[in-house]
Parts: structure tokens; C-alpha cells; sequence
């Protein structure tokens, strides 16, 4: 027997109970005669005292840090406790060890705040994985996990496995391709995600399908994401929209309760695509704080509802504002104060080539009713002050304005107004909020191409008032510049993504299940006949025995389990993540291959 009880669990109560402990060594200090040692293992830490009778044995063969150690001792009470660990009132009086194995000095301490950098920690990832936050990470992740099983199960749902060596699932991504040896010259794909499979099933009667599974896709790298990553992934058969909703706002739910103890008490919240874009700048808006942003000038016709809007800014001389295609505002919470120094710093931030704007106007609204403002110059106080209602502004607050392109300006006030949002403390790690993103857009335009692309993937179908239209009309754009004429760029998709604190958490869609309106959508993308029957011809074919109404949604496993812990890079929480060039430094992959290898595959590099 290695161990009778594991470092985390002995208390006062165990006091003269013998034990055996096992793990490693965190610490070694020596007092004159007596030494203590500090044992680790994945429960906690308990304190060994070693006295005077080990000393030659501990002098002859030193412990280090790290080292693996078996100790047997009676439980003791300590005299100074510590009250930080749960073990704090208890010491073990060693009275025999074994050394199991000794240990280089590790690169990094091996603390909760450690001294090694990033790449350090990544190339000794197994050392890395002994630090406590970094083990609570894959503890949340595995009750994460758990959790999300048990709620699945209990509603039905079988898990199911699907291949990985597979033909390519376009999901908007490069694919990973392996090659074949048994069919030189031909390669596999790693699927980017199990869609078109878990859509057989459903076709085969397995109506309520789950599978936390690997996804693969080769695109470049951020915080939020892996080349190969996890997902929770779902399909159901004979459901809408609304029965998906409810199913997995209660999976969210039940994972907050037995992971954080959060009773989500609200229905979580909805909103259109358009809302989203219009008043948050982006569709995965924070919704923990308000500061919406307000439309200063009619829009473009992206967002075909908004037309009445009131055209605050024109007329006034302003050539930056007057010849902008879109200006928006934000209100900052208790601003107006600002120094010259602070909005200086504001305006570079915006300038800052992420953001890519060429500067930035505000007005202060005084606490005594009078406005300050960059533009002064073009607008009287009455008109700053229609302004500053329409951002929502009260005395106290700084409205900040952009005014540019549609898109960048969108995009930029999204970001100023996370920004000041956290800068401001209203994005707590600790607070959650879920918001689902409903009616997108079912295409959108692939400029470099000319033609559609599908916004979510081609397995979507479109709202079923919108079916006429897409059935109806020409796919083929005349004119690149009015695309947002063709009645396809009105059409709205039978999809929703859902949203935690401003991250995108979750997506799906109601999917089509008929041959023909399938047909029309690779017809729609641009693919010939005889190029959606080679890549998908098992799907259209399956169409045609009995294909069940079905949808369903995956989620980001990795991205649910970061927010949860209260962070946005991901790869804490996978334990052995790649780095933003994709590479594991650990293993050292990607690497070459041997020219054995290459002979079989019949397969010459030619690398440019
Ligand atoms: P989608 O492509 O939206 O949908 O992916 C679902 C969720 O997976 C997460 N995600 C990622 N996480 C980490 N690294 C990545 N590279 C990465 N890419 C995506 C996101 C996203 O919301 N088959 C469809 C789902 C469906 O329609 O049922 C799909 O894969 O959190
Ligand atoms: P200017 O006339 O260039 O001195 O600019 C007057 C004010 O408008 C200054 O406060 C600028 O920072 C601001 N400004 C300039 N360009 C933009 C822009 N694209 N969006 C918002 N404000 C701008």
C-alpha cells in the first residue's frame, strides 16, 4: 500500500491515527535538528515533521523540491496552527520515509503565483498542471462536463461517437486534411464539427443525440480559440426553435447551479441580430451594463428597420460628421470630469490601428445642466443636448462619438464601449449574464467572391416566411456595389447563438430537411449540381428516406468552462492547449515526418 489517506484529508480528529502519505515535495526547512517538509499531492498539503533520529538518513540523501515521497508518522496537533489550509491543525511525526523518486529543480516554482512566463509553463505543461489554479481550471472543466452529461441524459439524450477521419464539413474554416496510405493521393478531413453526422442521425431516428467531442479548424488563433477545440454538441428531432431554446437555457442553467451555485433566476433574455447590431455594435452584445449606443444619423440600409431614425447630426458645418456614413454614440457613467490628459488617452485608444479611427468627439453634460463639447464649434447647446438625451447621457456623463464607415464605426463603438465598460467596473468575472441572438441574417455577402455565403452553414434553413423569397429569385448579383438590394441579403435564418457575458457561447439552427430547399441553398452558395452532389450527395440522399424536422446547437465547451472561472483565454482551461501559432511546444508539433513515412504515403514535399 502506497498511501492510507491522501494529503488533503486528515484533521484533528485523525490526531494519533498512523498514516502513510504520498506525493511530492513543495517545501524543506530545516530547524537545527528538525526539518519539515511541506507534501503535496491533488487534495492538499500536509506539513511532515522529520526529527532528530532522521537526520543522517535526511542528511545523507537530501530531499529536494519535487522529489516523490512516501512517509509513514503518527498524526499529531500542532502547536502553531495554520489556519489557511484544511490540513492547518495537524503534522505528520515522521517516523519512517521512502525517497520514490528525486526531481530535477523544476524550471518554475511550482506556486499558485509562480515566476515562470508563459512559454516556460506551456514546454513543462505536466509541471504547469501541478499549480493549483491551473488544476482548479480542469477541475471546473470536469464539472462542467459532468453536469452537462447527467442533464442530457436525463432528457433523453443518447451519446452518440462520430469519426474523425472524415470528408470535409465546411464550416467556414481551412480544414485539416490527413493523407490516406491505402488510397494514395486522396486524404481525409478532421471534421470542424460533427454537423452533417449528428443530421444522420437524426435522419436514423435517434432523436435527441449529444456528444462532447473534438472539433477541428484551421484559422488563426486568439484568446477564445484553439485549432482543435471542444464542443457540447446537440441535435434533436420534431422541435422549432422554441423547444431548443427552452432545452438548453435549461442545460446553461442546470451547469451554473451544480458548477457555481447560481440559481439563474430570469428567462434568459432575447434579441434580434438587427437590435444587436443597432444598439450594441456587435452580435454577442454584454448585456451586464447598458451604455447602448445611439444612432445619430439615418442608417444604410443594413438594417432595413431602422429608417425613421432622427438625423441628429447634419447640417451643421461638421465636414467629419456631415460626410460620415454612420455616427454613433456612447454615454460613460459619472465622466464628465475627465481631464484634457484622459480624453487625449481615449481619443489615441481609439486611433489605436485595432480600432482604426481617425478621432474621437465628446461632450461633457455638467453637473449644472450645461454641456462641453469637442464640436461646440458646429453645435449650439440645445443641439448637444438632443444628442446627449439620445445616448441616454445625465448630467455627470461623457458622450463619446464616432462617425466613419458603417462597419468600422460599428465595430469601433462595440469596442470603446467594452472598454470603458470595464474600465468603469461593470464587467464583473463573478456576474453572469445569457442573452440569445435570434433571426440572423441566413447569407452574407463574400465580397472577395461575389457571391453568398452561408452566415451560420449550409445546413440552416431560412425563416419560413422567407422561403418563397429564396426560392423565387436569382441567386447571381448583378451589381456588387447594391448587394444589399438583392432580396437575398434580406433574408433571416432559422438560427440563434447564444450569449454569456458578451462572448459567444453557444449556436445553432433549425435545420433543412428537404432535398429540394437543400438543393436551392448549395445552388444559393454559388455550387454547381454536379459540386453538391460530390461533396454532399450522402446528405441529399438521406433527404430523400424520411429526414425528420430537426435542429440543434453546439456549444463552446472550452468557452463556457473559461467564463465560468472568470477568464477569456481559453486555453487555461485545457491541459494541454497549443499556442497562438498553433504549435505544442511540449510535444514540439507540428514537426517533419521521416522519409519512410513519405514513401508510403507516396507523397513529395515542395515546399515554396
Ligand atoms: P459553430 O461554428 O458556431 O457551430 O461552433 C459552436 C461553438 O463552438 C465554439 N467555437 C470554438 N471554440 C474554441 N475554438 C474555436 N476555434 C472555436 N470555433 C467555435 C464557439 C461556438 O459558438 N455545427 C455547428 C453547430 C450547430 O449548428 O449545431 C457549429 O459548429 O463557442
Ligand atoms: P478636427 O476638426 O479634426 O479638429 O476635429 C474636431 C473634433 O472631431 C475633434 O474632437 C476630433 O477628435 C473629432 N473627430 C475627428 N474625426 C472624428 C471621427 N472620425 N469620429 C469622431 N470624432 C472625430
Amino acid at each position: 500500500m502506497y498511501r492510507s489517506h491522501t494529503c488533503g484529508e486528515l484533521t484533528i480528529a485523525h490526531v494519533n491515527k498512523e498514516v502513510t502519505l504520498a506525493g511530492w515535495v513543495q517545501t524543506v526547512r530545516k530547524f537545527g535538528a528538525i526539518t519539515f517538509v511541506d507534501l503535496r499531492d491533488r487534495y492538499g498539503i500536509t506539513q511532515l515533521l522529520f526529527g532528530e533520529e532522521l537526520n543522517n538518513q535526511l542528511d545523507a540523501n537530501p530531499l529536494g523540491r519535487e522529489f516523490v515521497l512516501q512517509a509513514t508518522g503518527k498524526v499529531s496537533e500542532r502547536t502553531s496552527k495554520n489556519k489557511n489550509i484544511a490540513t492547518g491543525d495537524i503534522e505528520i511525526l515522521v517516523t519512517s520515509y521512502s525517497i520514490l523518486n528525486k526531481s530535477a529543480v523544476p524550471p518554475f516554482t511550482i506556486t499558485d503565483e509562480t515566476d515562470g512566463g508563459d512559454d516556460l509553463r506551456m514546454k513543462y505543461r505536466y509541471l504547469d498542471l501541478r499549480r493549483n489554479p491551473v488544476k482548479r481550471n480542469l477541475e471546473l472543466r470536469y464539472a462542467v462536463g459532468r453536469s452537462t452529461r447527467n442533464y442530457l441524459h436525463e432528457n433523453n439524450f443518447m451519446d452518440i461517437e462520430t469519426p474523425f477521419l472524415i470528408k470535409s464539413t465546411p464550416e467556414g474554416a481551412r480544414d485539416f486534411v490527413v493523407p490516406s496510405r491505402m488510397n494514395p493521393g486522396q486524404f481525409y478531413a478532421l471534421p470542424q464539427s460533427p454537423q452533417t453526422f449528428k443530421q444522420l442521425l437524426m435522419v436514423s431516428g435517434y432523436d435527441r443525440y449529444y456528444q462532447i467531442v473534438k472539433c477541428f479548424r484551421d484559422e488563426d488563433l486568439r484568446a477564445d480559440r484553439q485549432p482543435e477545440f471542444t464542443q457540447i454538441d446537440c441535435e434533436m428531432s420534431f422541435v422549432e426553435q422554441e423547444d431548443i431554446l427552452n432545452m438548453f437555457e435549461g442545460l446553461v442553467k442546470r451547469i451554473f447551479k451544480d458548477v457555481k451555485d447560481i440559481d439563474y433566476p430570469e428567462k434568459v433574455e432575447r434579441m434580434t441580430w438587427e437590435d444587436a447590431m443597432w444598439n450594441y455594435g456587435n452580435d454577442k452584445p454584454d448585456i451586464r451594463f447598458g451604455m447602448k449606443i445611439a444612432n445619430l444619423k439615418k442608417p444604410g440600409s443594413v438594417y432595413t428597420a431602422k429608417t425613421a431614425q432622427p438625423q441628429l447630426v447634419d447640417d451643421a458645418g461638421f465636414v467629419v460628421f456631415d460626410s460620415a456614413e454612420t455616427v454613433l454614440a456612447i454615454a460613460a457613467p459619472g465622466c464628465a470630469e475627465y481631464t484634457r490628459k484622459q480624453t487625449d488617452e481615449l481619443t489615441e485608444w481609439v486611433k489605436r490601428p485595432q480600432i482604426g479611427m481617425k478621432g474621437l468627439a465628446f461632450i461633457k453634460c455638467n453637473a449644472d445642466g450645461t454641456y462641453k463639447s469637442s464640436v461646440d464649434k458646429f453645435y449650439n447647446e440645445e443641439r448637444l443636448k438632443a444628442i446627449a438625451d439620445a445616448a441616454g447621457a445625465v448630467a455627470g456623463d461623457l458622450v463619446l462619438i464616432l462617425a466613419g464607415a458603417e462597419e468600422r464605426t460599428r465595430k469601433a463603438t462595440s469596442e470603446l464601449r467594452l472598454e470603458m465598460g470595464r474600465r468603469l467596473g461593470f464587467r464583473k468575472d463573478n456576474e453572469f449574464k445569457l442573452l440569445w441572438v435570434l433571426d440572423f441574417p441566413l447569407f452574407e455577402y463574400a465580397e472577395d467572391e461575389n457571391r453568398w455565403v452561408a452566415r451560420h452553414h449550409p445546413f440552416t434553413s431560412p425563416k419560413p416566411s422567407d422561403i418563397a423569397t429564396m426560392i423565387n429569385n436569382n441567386p447571381a448579383i448583378e451589381n456588387a456595389e447594391k448587394y444589399l438590394e438583392h432580396p437575398y441579403a434580406n433574408i433571416k435564418a432559422n438560427a440563434y447563438d447564444l450569449v454569456l457575458n458578451g462572448n459567444e457561447i453557444g449556436g445553432g439552427s433549425i435545420r433543412i430537411y428537404q432535398r429540394e430547399l437543400q438543393e436551392k441553398m448549395f445552388a444559393a452558395l454559388g455550387m454547381s449540381e454536379e459540386e453538391s452532389l460530390h461533396k454532399f450527395g450522402f446528405l441529399l440522399g438521406a433527404f430523400e428516406y424520411g429526414a425528420p424536422p430537426h435542429g440543434g446547437l453546439a456549444f463552446g465547451f472550452d468557452r463556457l468552462c473559461a467564463i465560468l472561472g472568470g477568464s477569456e483565454s481559453i486555453r487555461d482551461f485545457i491541459a494541454f492547449p497549443k499556442n497562438n501559432s498553433g504549435r505544442d511546444v511540449m510535444l514540439d508539433a507540428p514537426g517533419p515526418i521521416d522519409d519512410k513515412q513519405f514513401t508510403e504515403l507516396q507523397i513529395k514535399l515542395d515546399l515554396k
